[in-house]
């Protein structure tokens, strides 16, 4: 099958917001409770951060467990990375997940500032300042025929999704309000013009929203 490129697992609010305001070194999420907006998840058998064995095997975990599939490298904005902004004071920052971030692909990091690549387990985080397509093009070639996530933060997913350079959307939208904060859209029907859509909605409450290109 050709490569895609492709949003997972994204979560959104009822009202819209993949992220609270006010970002910082303990509020990854802003003023938005990442247990809350991922909690879907978290409660799946294949969360790979379960801390034993456990959790659901219905439709919530059939998403947990694609976020991976067939994927080969992934695309992120810098403020998903971290919560610097302006140019890199040191490099000791290397993303909130520890020692095993959970991509084990090459990761691209875009941004404005300059910054020598490293790797962490399996994951090799590169940082990169180009438009969206040049950015997918480097990272279609070190997929090697896998597909290309395109991470998130919003600013990014929006970002190649008003370049047009994205084959299919998952979102999640959690039964939760957070007001304010970093804005995907106003409602699945912003996306209708060049997505086909279906919803399907969890027991666990959340709804997965499914867009690919007509
Ligand atoms: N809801 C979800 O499922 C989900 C998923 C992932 C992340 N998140 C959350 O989303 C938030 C981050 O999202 P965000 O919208 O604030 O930001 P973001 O998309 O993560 O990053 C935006 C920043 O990336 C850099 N950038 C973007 N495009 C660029 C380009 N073409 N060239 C160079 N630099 C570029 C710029 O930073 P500089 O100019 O500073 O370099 C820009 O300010 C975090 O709170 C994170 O936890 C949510």
């Amino acid at each position: 099958m050709a490569p895609i490129v492709r949003v997972q697992n994204f979560m959104l609010s009822r009202d819209g917001f993949g992220s609270g305001e006010g970002q910082s070194l303990e509020r990854p999420f802003g003023h938005a409770d990442p247990a809350v907006l991922a909690g879907w998840m978290l409660a799946t058998a294949h969360w790979p951060g379960r801390p034993e064995p456990g959790g659901t095997y219905g439709l919530d975990d059939y998403f947990t467990r694609d976020f991976a599939n067939h994927v080969g490298a992934e695309i992120m904005g810098r403020n998903k990375f971290g919560p610097q902004r302006g140019p890199w004071e040191d490099h000791d920052w290397r993303g909130w997940w520890g020692d095993e971030p959970p991509f084990h692909t090459p990761v691209f990091v875009l941004t404005h500032h300059e910054r020598p690549s490293f790797a962490l387990g399996d994951t090799t985080f590169h940082f990169l300042e180009a438009t969206p397509e040049d950015a997918l093009a480097r990272a279609m070639e070190a997929a090697d025929g896998k597909d290309v996530r395109i991470g998130g933060g919003v600013a990014t997913v929006r970002e190649f999704l008003e370049a047009d350079l994205i084959d299919t959307l998952h979102v999640v939208v959690v039964p939760t309000e957070l007001g304010r904060g970093e804005r995907l859209w106003h409602g699945p029907e912003d996306l209708l013009g060049r997505f086909h859509h279906e919803q399907v909605p969890s027991p666990s409450g959340v709804v997965h929203h499914l867009f690919w290109r007509r």
